[in-house]
Order: C-alpha cells, then sequence, then structure tokens
C-alpha cells in the first residue's frame, strides 16, 4: 500500500473487528524511501479517457452511465462493481426477467397530470426507488457514499447506507440535509455486541428503517473481482503450475470475514428487542421466507439476489415478486403495513412500473448509481434519477395510468415470466456494457481492459 492511500476498509473497521492482540501499532516509516511509482502506459490511457469521457448531459439513459464507468474506472474498482457469482447467470439474468413482462396499454384516460410520488415505510419519496446499499464506494470516487447521500436529497429520494461503506456512517449521516431519511443495511457480526452498538447508533442517528442483509451468510464467488486480485497480484505469487498459491479472493472476500453464517430466524426477536427501527429483510428468496418473515412480526422484505453476486442461478426479484404477492395476501399479511420491495436489473422506469404492478412499494436501485458518480460525481446520481422521472412521466402517460394506483396487474402481460425462455428482442444496450467471463489462460479476458506487462510488474 501507498504511504498516502485511501484505506480501503470502510473507516473504524480495524479497531472495531480485529481483535486486539493484533493491533501492532503504527507503522514506523523513518528511513523508509518513499519512491513515487512511474505511471504506467495503462494508467496514462485511463485518464486520457476520463478526460475525453461525453459531457454529462450526453448521457442518456442508465446504461450510458455503465459505458463510461466501464471506460473510466480503474480496472480493480469495475472488476468488483461488475462482477456477479460464478457464471453470472443470475446477474444477466435480473435484466432479461424484466423483458419477458410486456404491457398492455390503456386509452383515453386523463394523462395531462402525472403523479408517481410514493411512500417507504411511510416516508415520502419522489417516484417508487431507493438507492441501494453498495459497498467500497470510494473505488469509484473520492467522496465515495456521500455522492449518493447528495442526490438523494436533491432529487427526494431515500438512500440506505451499507455496512461496508468506504465512509464511514457518521460522515454518510453527516452529509444528509436536516429531515433528509436514510436507511441502513446490516451485515450481522459474530460479535452481536458489535452489532448491537451499530444498530443502536444508527438509531440515535435517526435511521428510518434497517435492512438486514440475508442472503449472504459468506458471500459468493466473483471470478472477476477474484481474477483481477490475480492480476494484481500477478509478480509477487509463485506460479508454477499446480502448486497451492497466494489465491486472494477479490475485495469481496477481503472484507467479509466477519459476517455471521450462524444469523437465523431466532435471531429476530433480539433485533426486535435493540432497536424500535422497522425491520426489513433483504435478500428474501421465495413465498415461503417472505411468509415467515411477515408472521415473524417483520415490517417488510426485499426479494433479492443480492445484484446476482450471491447464488447463481437464484431467481430474479421481479419473478419472485409474483410468486411472493399472492401468498402474502390470501393469508392477509400485507394488513398490517407489510411492504415488498425489489432489487436487481432495474434500469428503466418502464422496469420500475412493472415492478409496482406486481405489488412491490419500491424498488432498489445500486449498480447504475455507483456507475454514475464514478463517471461524473454526485451531480451524475441527481441525472440519473432525473432520467428515471422522466422516462417514468412518458411510460405512465403512454401506459394511461396517471399515478401509481392505476398501475394494476392487468396493465402488464407477465404470463411468460417464469418461462426463462431467451429473449425475443435482445437488449443490445445490456449486452453492450455486459463483460463477459473468461477463464484462467484467457489472459485476462475477463477484465474490461487487458492488464499491461509493464503494470503487473510494478505492483
Ligand atoms: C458485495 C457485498 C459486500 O456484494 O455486499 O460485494
Amino acid at each position: 500500500m501507498s504511504v498516502n492511500s485511501e484505506p480501503i476498509h470502510p473507516p473504524g473497521t480495524l479497531e472495531q473487528y480485529l481483535p486486539k492482540e493484533k493491533h501492532l501499532g503504527p507503522v514506523d516509516l523513518s528511513g523508509l524511501k518513499i519512491v513515487a511509482k512511474e505511471e504506467t502506459s495503462e494508467e496514462k490511457a485511463r485518464k486520457q479517457r476520463v478526460q475525453d469521457k461525453p459531457p454529462l448531459d450526453e448521457c442518456l439513459s442508465l446504461y450510458d452511465f455503465e459505458a463510461v464507468a466501464k471506460s473510466v474506472l480503474p480496472m480493480g474498482a469495475w472488476a468488483y462493481y461488475s462482477s456477479g457469482a460464478d457464471d453470472e447467470i443470475t446477474m444477466r439474468e435480473n435484466r432479461n426477467a424484466y423483458q419477458r413482462i410486456w404491457f398492455r396499454p390503456r386509452i383515453l384516460r386523463d394523462v395531462t397530470n402525472i403523479d408517481f410520488a410514493s411512500t417507504i415505510l411511510g416516508h415520502k419519496t419522489s417516484l417508487p426507488i431507493y438507492i441501494t446499499a453498495t459497498a467500497l464506494g470510494k473505488l469509484g470516487h473520492p467522496d465515495g457514499e456521500k455522492n449518493l447521500t447528495w442526490a438523494a436529497a436533491k432529487q427526494g429520494v431515500i438512500q440506505m447506507i451499507p455496512t461496508l461503506a468506504s465512509c464511514s456512517f457518521d460522515e454518510i449521516v453527516d452529509a444528509a440535509e436536516p429531515g433528509q431519511v436514510q436507511f441502513m443495511q446490516l451485515y450481522v457480526n459474530k460479535d452481536r455486541e458489535i452489532t448491537r452498538k451499530i444498530v443502536q447508533h444508527a438509531e440515535k442517528r435517526g435511521i428510518k428503517g434497517l435492512f438486514i442483509t440475508v442472503d449472504a451468510p459468506q458471500l459468493g464467488r466473483r471470478e472477476k473481482d477474484m481474477r483481477q486480485k490475480f492480476a494484481d497480484e500477478g509478480s509477487n505469487v509463485q506460479r508454477t503450475s499446480g502448486e497451492a498459491v497466494d489465491k486472494t479472493q477479490g475485495a469481496a472476500r477481503a472484507i467479509s470475514s466477519f459476517i455471521d453464517p450462524g444469523l437465523s430466524w431466532k435471531d429476530m426477536p433480539w433485533f426486535r428487542s435493540i432497536t424500535k427501527m422497522p425491520l426489513i429483510l433483504k435478500g428474501v428468496q421465495c413465498w415461503e421466507d417472505a411468509v415467515l418473515a411477515a408472521e415473524a412480526g417483520l415490517d417488510g422484505v426485499v426479494l433479492s439476489n443480492h445484484g446476482g453476486r450471491q447464488a447463481d442461478y437464484a431467481r430474479s426479484g421481479i419473478e419472485v415478486l409474483a410468486e411472493v404477492m399472492p401468498k402474502l395476501r390470501e393469508r392477509g399479511l400485507l394488513k398490517n403495513g407489510f411492504e415488498v420491495y425489489i432489487d436487481g436489473g432495474v434500469r428503466r422506469a418502464g422496469d420500475i412500473i412493472k415492478a409496482v404492478a406486481l405489488g412491490a412499494k419500491a424498488v432498489g436501485i445500486g449498480r447504475p448509481f455507483l456507475y454514475a458518480y464514478s463517471a461524473y460525481g454526485h451531480e451524475g446520481v441527481v441525472r440519473a434519477i432525473q432520467i428515471l422521472k422522466d422516462e417514468m412521466e412518458m411510460n405512465l402517460r403512454l401506459l394511461g395510468a396517471p399515478t401509481l394506483a392505476d398501475v394494476t396487474p392487468e396493465m402488464i402481460d407477465a404470463s411468460n415470466l417464469t418461462s426463462r425462455q431467451v429473449d425475443s428482442a435482445p437488449d443490445y444496450l445490456a449486452r453492450a456494457n455486459y463483460e463477459p467471463l473468461a477463464g484462467v489462460g484467457n489472459g485476462l479476458g475477463a477484465q474490461p481492459r487487458l492488464i499491461s506487462k509493464e503494470t503487473k510488474a510494478s505492483l
């Protein structure tokens, strides 16, 4: 690590999670000669791409931010943000599933005024989305998650603060405007005392909902992320065929060993006992668990496969939503204000409307906003949300639905949703941004840009 580099760990990680006996104290740098690394040709080329990137107003869809981010992000950041688990089947399916739902627009309804404001857990949002939690925000931009806080304030949406943020929790809360609503995503620590402190501190700071991640007892294998790490470590690792080497596991695994795989339904009453914040399970993937969550007295669920980063072949949130809502309804479990959200693969307002038609209260959007600020800072996120609002207005008008209450299940044809057939109309923008996986020996073809020998040697 160079001496003045930004730490990869969220601030406080070492203090909170590393056993005291492993705190070896400050590094003695006296006598150390600090030699500035020469900039590689690859880094020069990247900086040039940053200079040459299109002006913000040329970005017309969420895909455009992704395309720019892909070209300007350092490779490690792109590998971490863009990767999914295993074969990335679920990650791609998250997009495909939306393509299997078609609209049944209505005509001759007065669509002069369109209103898509809504609420989440009783808090106002200017459209039925929230900024969902994504880790390591500073890999993309020096202001990290604060970009999301500022943009959320400007656009009247709610941000969910991640446990594994690069900015400290308090920094992100302090960056909010007075009265700005924020939620928090929680990874549960093996040491419950640490978790209790985090939760109670969050409540004290005014957090309005606790989203407990339940789909990640262990973080998935994201091979692009892991392979990038191989590249980064390339010059330091003894590579003799078949021999065990120090295979680092990529950014994801490096930051997640504290997560408790023992978390279970039995812990839910404990969460209730330590906080009055609404409790939501993030990462529910079938109706049985959604019903259990409602029966356990929780306040909601996010139907999510973690952006395709956890169980590969887990179904998309939108498909699970179509399964979950009737089961909750027939059991009367929606009566106490239990809310259902989904995330994963949302790129267009049309996707949001499909989710609302199937009964979602709101959808979470993660990567697109990361890409937007990685490329353009918080203004990028402001524009990305504005694009969604513009799309929303047009879509609702063309569907004959002036308010979200007019978006009914009859407005969509989801009869193909579970068929998982190959899409009939290829999604070119999504495909253009997708970086195919590549195996060992294919060079670093899995990566967005080949890593040069020069870079490898300098690492
Ligand atoms: C990830 C975690 C940290 O998916 O949420 O990388």
